[in-house]
């Protein structure tokens, strides 16, 4: 719409629409569409931004491996997130301390952290809990690659595994610990229930599951989303 106009501008005055202007009118129709599909509220923001900072950035004329390097570092960290709907962000100590809270004391447990990040949870865990078995399993290459370091320069007994969790049979774990995204709830739930053992926890940290009820509601001290918890039957 925007090259068009800008055509018939040119053809018919014989006057260059300037790109700025160009890149503002883009972000503008960008934005509006974006506004009509209903997309989350924060998209049509990023419409409008985008083609203003994509003109910024090529009038600062930068060397064109800055971009390969920050396309690669945001791969390595995002990986498959247009796949999972499940993008990087952490947990709170918080949360990982309600978590604790909540575990019977003095019993060897196997927890598992499903979609560790950079594994502050899995090796706050470990640390509280010596007598369990804390694993945390990651699925982008970067956090994963992070949180195995962090894990042998802190000596933590937590273990990284680089891999997707849909794939992993939860049934020799007592706890499964997630902080995903709504949109990955609803297939966390059927896999929960078809493979994780009587009496076996599952917990979410911020997000329900859409039409279950959870066993268990914990408002993290202070401030900070609750966990919430199905005790699997
Ligand atoms: C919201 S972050 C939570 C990080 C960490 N659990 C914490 O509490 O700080 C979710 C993480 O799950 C990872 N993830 C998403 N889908 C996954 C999958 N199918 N298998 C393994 N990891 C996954 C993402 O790469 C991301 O690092």
């Amino acid at each position: 719409m925007v090259l068009a106009f800008a055509h018939t501008l040119a053809v018919l005055t014989e006057t260059q629409l300037p790109i700025v202007l160009a890149a503002l009118a883009q972000g503008t129709v960008a934005a509006m569409i974006t506004r009509y599909a209903s997309l989350a509220p924060w998209w049509p923001g990023i419409q409008f931004v985008f083609p203003v900072a994509l003109v910024t950035f090529g009038a600062l004329q930068l060397p064109s491996w800055i971009f390969l390097v920050a396309f690669l570092l945001l791969l390595c960290l995002y990986w498959t997130t247009f796949r999972t709907q499940v993008p990087y962000y952490p947990s709170s100590r918080q949360a990982w301390e309600a978590v604790n809270a909540l575990l019977p004391v003095g019993r060897a447990l196997r927890v598992i952290d499903i979609g560790s990040g950079f594994g502050g949870f899995a090796m706050h865990l470990a640390q509280a809990r010596p007598e369990s078995e804390v694993t945390g399993i990651e699925l982008a290459p970067l956090p994963w690659l992070a949180s195995a370091m962090r894990a042998r320069f802190r000596r933590s007994r937590a273990r990284f595994i680089r891999g997707d969790y849909e794939k992993l049979d939860l049934a020799c774990y007592d706890v499964v610990f997630a902080y995903l995204s709504p949109a990955a709830m609803p297939s966390l739930w059927c896999k929960a229930k078809s493979e994780m053992r009587a009496g076996a926890l599952l917990l979410s940290h911020e997000f329900p599951i859409p039409g279950m009820a959870p066993d268990i509601t914990v408002h993290p001290v202070g401030s900070g989303p609750a966990l919430y918890g199905w005790r699997i039957c």
